[in-house]
């Protein structure tokens, strides 16, 4: 009977190991190829829609696209502000949560999520990108949305900006830029 429990214990030691190895990498990873997990305030969340809107001057059936989407706050934002609205994200346990919540918010069809890795994204296809980044990735990225997005494309920076692109507005902490 001992030898029962004591298999049990060893087999749920075992698992729960597994688990925390999985959690720690799945949430710890994204800190080398992108930005960690943080999410964006409502109060922010509300400021950048604000500044969208205004910039795209209340235009209807843009794309969009939060890069890093976390737990799909924003892609849910840009939906319900009449954006075709998209989110990648590289977490596979965020990218499930996100289209819960949008499954629950009513959005299907109109807000997507990609379990991707946004460096190997293209960009072209879309009018708007948000991003909440980290310093250390600001310049590569740069780099590869001013090489793939359209002339026009409007991209807005949560906290961190862009070390060259000079950008066409800048509200406290979020910054705008334009494509040309
Ligand atoms: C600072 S959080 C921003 C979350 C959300 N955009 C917000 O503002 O609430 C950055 C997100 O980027 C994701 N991420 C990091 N590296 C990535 C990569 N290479 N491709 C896609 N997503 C990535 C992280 O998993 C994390 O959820």
């Amino acid at each position: 009977m001992t030898d029962i429990f004591f298999y049990l214990y060893m087999i749920f030691s075992l698992l729960l190991c597994l688990a925390l190895i999985i959690f720690i990498v799945t949430f710890g990873a994204p800190m080398f190829t992108g930005a960690p997990f943080a999410v964006s305030s409502r109060f922010k969340i509300d400021k950048m829609m604000a500044i969208i809107k205004k910039v795209t001057m209340g235009r209807k059936g843009l794309t969009a696209v939060d890069l890093g989407s976390g737990d799909g706050r924003i892609t849910i934002a840009l939906a319900k502000n009449d954006f075709i609205a998209h989110g990648i994200e590289v977490n596979p346990f965020l990218a499930w949560y996100s289209k819960i919540k949008i499954k629950a918010a009513g959005l299907k069809g109109k807000a997507f999520i990609h379990r991707e890795n946004l460096w190997k994204s293209d960009f072209s296809n879309y009018n708007v990108v948000i991003l909440f980044g980290v310093f250390y990735i600001m310049a590569k990225l740069e780099k590869k949305l001013l090489s793939e997005l359209k002339p026009g494309s409007i991209v807005i920076c949560n906290h961190f900006a862009f070390p060259i692109w000079k950008p066409i507005g800048q509200e406290g902490d979020v910054y705008i830029y334009q494509a040309k």
